[in-house]
């Protein structure tokens, strides 16, 4: 029988469920304030936040296991406590190229929200706490806030020919925000 190639065969990895740390050597990719110009509404605070260091707001490992026939991958995502202005920290999100590929998010550790918008009227959060997991159908944009005080890390997993569309979130944004108002997280229609 010939050999498969190397990618055929089976991988395995270590999540650290507290910290996010990961034992794989896929891509580590961080967006700091400056890498999100468009995703908080205060835009005055976000300068301010640039400028006085450019804090990391997340970081995540994205790897993909390419085999002859499938393209799985999996984010782990580290999304840190703070907020810019009066708004917690959140990621960018984004939509899928592709409208025919869902995906699933794990919530492991810390508490927020999972911000779904269609960016055509439909919006939904959905309470996250560890242990919690939501299936994103193919046409919801995505987005996570952390409301909490430690690191809120998440699993996603999807296939690589998802692909990603920041564009249209930055152009278009989320329906709603999450804001600190007394001391509570909550969510308030976009200014
Ligand atoms: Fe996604």
């Amino acid at each position: 029988m010939p050999k498969q190639p190397e990618s055929d065969y089976p991988v395995s990895f270590d999540l650290n469920f507290v910290t996010g740390q990961v034992t794989c050597s896929g891509e580590k990719i961080q967006r700091r304030a400056s890498d999100m110009q468009s995703a908080f509404y205060d835009r005055q605070a976000l300068q301010e936040a640039i400028l006085g260091g450019d804090p990391l707001i997340y970081e995540f490992y994205n790897n993909k296991f390419i085999t002859s026939t499938s393209d799985m991958s999996i984010a782990i995502t580290r999304l840190f406590p703070g907020k810019i202005g009066d708004e917690y920290y959140m990621t960018k999100g984004h939509l899928h190229e592709r409208n025919d590929q869902p995906e699933m998010y794990i919530c492991v550790q810390g508490s927020g929200y999972l911000l779904l918008d269609t960016l055509d009227g439909e919006f939904r959060a959905e309470a996250w706490q560890p242990g919690t997991i939501t299936h994103i159908p193919a046409i919801w944009a995505h987005r996570v806030a952390n409301t909490g005080s430690d690191v809120l890390v998440y699993i996603g997993i999807f296939h690589a020919a998802a692909g990603h569309n920041y564009a249209l979130v930055e152009e278009k944004g989320f329906a709603q925000v999450v804001v600190e108002r007394e001391g509570k997280a909550c969510l308030l229609p976009h200014p």
